[in-house]
């Protein structure tokens, strides 16, 4: 494959404005219907080929769900791809059987059929959902769209604006890179690394902000693999307040580091904002423009609370549940047990397309790392024993962690997807306070598909 380096350089003019979407079929209060299909989508811009994709209702990304806090959200999954698929609502602490785990959590959602997904959003938020069956594939065609959770007094507008950025692998034609899905090399490296970068489905758009007052941009990264980092032209500074959808204490950086799966809410003064850049390559690419707009809505952006959702627990008497990361390229891990048998890693590779495990077992649904009492304080003690990168996420609960992302010295925050660097170690700190069976597992996708995950069993 000839490869544009990550980021090409050369602009693409977009003439309409990118306007929030709000294309899912609302069908009253909090319901939407979101179909499932074979769809293509012009990722390139309208010069170039549009790009067969799997996309909710059609679009990149998906249908913007929105719904306000305390209220419940009835979406009606329908599955017209000619493949099982299910949806994740992620970092949502939702109700077990609504989570979208298949195998884990409910029965895949085969081709034809619909599922209805209804849960309460207790949390205001950045959120977003994906596909959960085989997502390494469905997620780099296209399976994935924002949820928003607003707060009293809040909405979406040209102050309160939604980013979902995305890395593709696109083929010169503009097609997805579909003969390197499943790559060994991949999977035992980074994980699938694109060459084309989006934000809301399209290259550098013009996204159209208010001309005054505060902005708050919502940055999603819906990438496989690709750790993002954002930054303003000319240095501006990000304030964040929100991480992973939970409120913070607001801390301004200079660039806005994002692992896949991760959030990051930040404010930026209207007559601050400048082109949004992609510089975690040494060449920096414009990853978006911005157009002033004179905000006509009466509604200005508050500073958000700063109280996170809950306090950092105590964890003298916690439950520690020891996890070590081993596998890929250039590791430690010779072997590992895989359904109960054990194997070398070359077997593993060659013959189950497996690489990673935790505490010596390759993961699956069926690996149970713990199993603790609702309620409880749990400290996971996880060591990245391996010479990658891992964006590891839990279902179902956010926890607290020393985070050494944004700053040298570390502090604490709360989120649910932490980025873990090579020989790390961290301890993920949260309370048990939802029953079920919940998946642990590193969200660069690949790593997940060749055995980085395990269960959280909460009783
Ligand atoms: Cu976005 Cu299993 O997660
Ligand atoms: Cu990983």
């Amino acid at each position: 494959m000839r490869r544009r380096s990550f980021l090409h350089g050369s602009v693409i003019t977009l003439g309409s404005m990118l306007l929030p979407q709000f294309a899912a079929k609302a069908m009253g209060e909090g319901k939407y219907e979101i179909i499932a299909r074979h769809a293509s989508h012009p990722l390139a811009g309208p010069d170039h080929p549009k790009t067969d994709l799997m996309l909710y209702g059609g679009q990149s990304p998906g249908p913007l769900l929105t719904i306000r806090k305390s209220e419940t959200l009835e979406i009606t999954f329908k599955n017209r791809l000619s493949e099982p698929s299910t949806i994740h609502w992620h970092g949502i602490r939702n109700l077990n059987e609504m989570d979208g785990v298949p195998g884990l959590t409910q029965p895949n959602v085969e081709p034809g059929e619909d599922f209805v997904y209804r849960f309460p959003a207790n949390d205001a938020g950045t959120f977003w959902y994906h596909a959960h069956n085989m997502a390494w594939k469905q997620v780099s065609y296209g399976l994935y769209g924002p949820l928003i959770v607003l707060d009293d007094g809040e909405d979406l507008g040209l102050d309160n604006v939604v980013l979902v950025a995305d890395d593709w692998r696109l083929t010169d034609e503009y097609q997805i890179h579909s003969d390197s899905l499943g790559s060994l090399h991949d999977w035992s490296h980074a994980g699938r690394m694109g060459n084309w970068l989006t934000i809301n489905g399209t290259s550098q758009p013009e996204i159209p902000v208010a001309s005054e007052g505060l902005i708050k941009l919502r940055l999603i990264n819906a990438a496989n693999a690709r750790v993002m980092k954002f930054a303003l032209e000319g240095d501006g500074l990000f304030e964040i307040v929100a991480i992973d959808g939970a409120s913070c204490h607001p801390f301004h950086v200079k660039h806005c580091l994002l692992a896949p799966a991760q959030r990051l809410d930040v404010l930026i003064p209207a007559e601050k904002i400048s082109n949004l850049m992609e510089v975690s390559n040494s060449l920096p690419v414009k990853a978006a423009r911005f157009k002033a707009v004179k905000n006509k809505s009466k509604m200005r952006i508050s500073r958000p609370r700063s109280t996170p959702w809950y306090e950092k627990p105590n964890i003298e008497n916690a439950k520690h549940v020891k996890i070590h990361m081993q596998g890929g390229a250039m590791g430690n891990l010779s072997a590992a047990e895989y359904h109960g048998q054990k194997y070398s890693l070359r077997e593993l590779a060659q013959e189950h397309s497996k690489l990673w495990a935790f505490n010596s077992v390759v993961g699956g649904y069926h690996n149970i790392l713990a199993e603790v009492d609702l309620m409880q304080t749990v400290a996971l003690d996880v060591f990245n024993d391996s010479r990658w990168q891992h964006a590891i996420h839990l279902h179902g609960h956010h926890f607290w962690v020393k985070s050494s992302e944004f700053e040298k010295n570390p502090f604490w925050i709360l989120r649910d997807t932490y980025l873990m660097q090579p020989h790390q170690k961290a301890q993920l700190i949260f309370v048990a306070d939802n029953p079920g069976k919940w998946l642990f597992h590193c969200h660069m996708l690949e790593h997940h598909a060749a055995g980085m995950g395990g269960v959280i069993s909460v009783v």
